[in-house]
């Protein structure tokens, strides 16, 4: 049974009173334009933290001087309740998404727009998520460690399986333009990820602008920048910290080792054929 937080669309489960069907049906017929960046993920993976890298950058270079928080500058495509009309946007238009690639509007298939994927281990994943349930009310409250875990298993989470958002986004590549980078792979370089992330989108920063996205990008000065950190958020609403720990391997604090097998087993099975690399700590 789904939790009576979320609901079930077309195979991907949605945080209730967040989105609708029919946003989500209507996103068919959205119109992409060339200049569009998402910046896809499964929930907990990095989504904050690659908003304020693409937004740093698109300001540093001039296409982008709106003084507004960043899930306003970067909004959540599948996200109906903000009602905000993205046709009167100027390019370049910038989403963020959890969706899974057969929801995403079609034009992204012409492959002018582009995405930024990002995926985190499976394991952090869920720790993040579980502490994040335990402090936003969106969220059914986990009654233990075990029992969250057992929900992420089934994907009767927010975002549906990992495995499966994982798996579709890989097997789906090469309809879109896409970069795929890791969460472990910025937390280690993230001025490799950096120069990436300008690489792909073609801008062309100096070397001075480049440290500052850096700085502006790291848990530390995030965890500072209320707005970086979704501060603005109402108490009673989300009481946690979005840069709570920033971490490779908190699952080792958290996960017993019969549950870090079944993870590796499912791994193997769902996702085994596509040698996909993971940093575990
Ligand atoms: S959400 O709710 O889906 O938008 O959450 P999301 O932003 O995807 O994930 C939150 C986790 O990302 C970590 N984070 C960072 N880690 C390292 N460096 C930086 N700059 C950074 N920014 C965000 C954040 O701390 C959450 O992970 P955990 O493990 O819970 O700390």
């Amino acid at each position: 049974k789904i939790s009576d937080y979320l609901n079930r669309y077309k195979n991907h489960t949605f945080i209730k009173g967040l989105t609708t069907a029919e946003h989500i049906d209507s996103l068919q017929s959205f119109e992409i334009r060339d200049g569009d960046i998402f910046a896809v993920t499964y929930p907990k993976s990095g989504t904050i933290w690659i908003q304020q890298i693409v937004i740093s950058i698109c300001e540093l270079d001039g296409s982008l001087n709106k003084n507004e928080v960043n899930p306003k500058q970067m909004p959540w495509l599948e996200h109906s309740y903000v009602h905000d009309d993205y046709t009167l946007r100027p390019s370049p238009r910038l989403f963020s998404s959890h969706l899974r690639p057969t929801l995403m509007p079609p034009g992204l298939k012409d492959k002018k727009a582009k995405i930024i994927y990002v995926m985190r281990n499976p394991k952090d994943t869920l720790v993040s998520y579980y502490h994040f349930s335990k402090k936003f009310v969106g969220l059914e409250t986990p009654k233990s460690f075990d029992w969250c875990f057992e929900q992420y298993m089934k994907g009767n989470v927010s975002g549906s399986s990992w495995f499966d958002h994982i798996r579709e986004w890989h097997l789906e590549k090469d309809q879109f333009n896409i970069l795929f980078l890791t969460y472990e792979d910025m937390l280690l370089d993230l001025k490799a990820a950096v120069n990436k992330i300008c690489s792909f989108l073609g801008k062309n920063l100096s070397e001075e602008a480049i440290e500052q996205v850096v700085e502006k990008c790291t848990f530390r000065t995030m965890k500072k920048d209320p707005k970086a950190n979704y501060e603005f958020l109402p108490k009673e609403r989300f009481s946690g910290s979005f840069m709570r720990k920033g971490q490779i391997g908190d699952w080792k604090n958290m996960f017993s080792a019969a549950q870090s097998e079944r993870v590796d087993e499912m791994l193997q099975e769902k996702l085994g054929d596509l040698s996909l690399k993971f940093i575990w700590e």
